[in-house]
């Protein structure tokens, strides 16, 4: 299944990203994961290795799951509302986002999570309602269909504005206590 929505994505020529792609990025981590992490585009290290969040944002963000004792291997499935790399790093366009989300809404069925994590101002306008407001938004539970969401800041947020951690550090902790109810009573994170 897998397999071919990869190579979909891989041979996409929906828009013009593919010309200045090195590597579409489809996801990463565990195909069966209970969390589903939703970022907006590869940025230039995703870019070059293929792989989601590898840069100075995934770096962070993986800080932020270790605190959680969230394995990205494990317990999350990482993928992106654009899968090519937009020049510049500029933000998708709605025509981009438009042609692209029918590959990430396809992935959400096939991983079939409980919980949806969105990181930032695009995913969640791309996923839930153009209209959303990712300041006003975050923290609060929304529905998917049948999948609870979280909306919060985009890591590369933390980075322009390191006082936003807390309110991360907040959504992920309502994240963990959703995991437990949901999924694993016992997993344990030595912060909560
Ligand atoms: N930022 C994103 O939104 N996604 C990535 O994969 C990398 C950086």
């Amino acid at each position: 299944m897998f397999d071919k929505i990869k190579e979909e994505i891989n041979n996409c020529q929906k828009c013009d990203l593919y010309k200045s792609r090195n590597k579409a990025i489809v996801g990463n981590g565990n195909p069966n994961a209970e969390i589903f992490l939703i970022g907006e585009a590869p940025g230039f290290e995703e870019d070059k290795k293929g792989i989601a969040f590898v840069g100075k944002s995934g770096q962070l963000l993986d800080k932020i799951l270790a605190a959680c004792n969230f394995d990205r291997e494990k317990h999350i499935y990482i993928g992106n509302i654009i899968k090519c790399r937009p020049p510049q790093n500029r933000k998708p366009t709605k025509e981009e986002m438009e042609v692209c989300l029918p590959f990430l809404k396809r992935q959400i069925e096939m991983v079939d999570p409980k919980i949806i994590v969105l990181l930032g101002s695009t995913a969640i306008k791309g996923l839930l309602d153009p209209y959303a407001k990712i300041t006003r938004d975050r923290g609060n539970w929304k529905m998917y269909e049948k999948r609870f969401v979280m909306p919060t800041f985009h890591p590369s947020a933390l980075l322009r504005n390191p006082a936003l951690k807390k309110d991360v550090w907040e959504d992920f902790k309502k994240i963990i206590v959703k995991y437990r109810e949901l999924v694993d009573a016992n997993h344990e994170c030595k912060y909560i």
